[in-house]
């Protein structure tokens, strides 16, 4: 089974602008497809990985410029200065999860197969999606359908979620199906239990303010002229790294100096962002939901 096939390979590569001889950082390693390309053009660089997935470290390059780390990204400073490195001059970030997590049985990321309620990219973590489905109130359960999954009439399925857990307490990826399959839209079933399981994957892995601290702390580590490379999956996260890179804050609020120029920290690189061809989707299907931001620091 292939671990991942990475999305927009060539075009986030070239995003990044790579000097060899510099420092970079892949802050999401997966089965290293970015993380290869960056090696093929870093000359004498280094290339420090993240992937909070323990999984993931079995892919590790044996290189001398290369270091992987297993940790959260959210870490992303400390990591960097207790390797070291005080500044970089490029980082990407393949946000998401790797066709190894929704593929392998028992991590129960998707509704497709049946597997325990998990969704841990990192397995020490406590919080399981169960933990999430069985214990918390109806309305934080339908605070993060309606935030992270974007679905409307979240309040009418976190009732009938807790309905059922008062019932039996859920276990597994059909217990869902089970419990509020009713409400899904005929013919929509799919994409509806798609934004639920989103929902739940983002609540267990924080995933939100992991990218936030994360592009903070990018931004203080990066040297002028660095690159911020940044593929994402869905608008919300999109919407995040997009209004970070034009204003350097995550409302979009752009500040303007005496003359009215924009103190963004960054210059946009690729205003719309880019997203893949028809050959790409044809290839890997999973990727037709990509996007790739790139920004410079000024
Ligand atoms: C879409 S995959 C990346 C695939 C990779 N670009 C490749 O070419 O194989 C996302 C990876 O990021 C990791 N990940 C997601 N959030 C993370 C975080 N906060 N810290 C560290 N790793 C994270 C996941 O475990 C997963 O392996």
């Amino acid at each position: 089974m292939v671990y991942h096939i990475p999305a927009l390979l060539r075009e986030s590569i070239d995003g990044l602008n790579i000097r060899p001889g510099g420092v970079y950082v892949d802050v999401t390693f997966g089965g290293g497809g970015h993380s290869g390309e960056i090696l093929k053009r870093l000359g004498e660089g280094r290339l420090v990985a993240f992937d909070q997935d323990e999984d993931a470290a079995a892919n590790a390059f044996d290189d001398e410029r290369f270091l992987f780390l297993d940790q959260n990204f959210r870490f992303l400073k400390s990591n960097l200065l207790f390797n070291g490195i005080s500044s970089i001059d490029g980082l990407i970030a393949d946000l998401g999860v790797s066709f190894h997590q929704f593929d392998e049985p028992g991590r129960g990321f998707t509704f497709r197969q049946d597997a325990p309620l998990d969704m841990r990219m990192n397995r020490s973590g406590k919080v399981t999606a169960a933990t999430i489905l069985n214990e918390w109130d109806e309305a934080e359960l339908a605070e993060i359908l309606y935030r992270y999954g974007e679905i409307t009439g979240s309040r009418r399925i976190a009732k009938e979620l807790v309905t059922a857990r008062n019932r039996k307490p859920f276990t597994s990826v059909i217990d869902i199906m089970d419990a509020i399959g009713k409400l899904a839209p005929f013919r929509q079933e799919h994409k509806f239990y798609a934004k639920v399981f989103q929902s739940l994957r983002i609540a267990v892995n924080h995933e939100m303010d992991n990218l936030k601290e994360m592009l903070v702390q990018a931004l203080d580590m990066l040297n002028p002229g660095g690159r911020l490379v940044v593929i994402t999956y869905h608008s919300l996260e999109d919407r995040i790294v997009k209004n970070f890179m034009k204003t350097g804050n995550f409302e979009g609020m752009e500040e303007k100096d005496f003359y009215g120029n924009s103190e963004s920290p960054f210059l946009v690189v690729a205003k719309k962002g880019i997203i893949p061809g028809g050959e790409e989707i044809s290839a890997n299907n999973r990727a037709r939901s990509a996007r790739l931001r790139i920004a410079e620091k000024k």
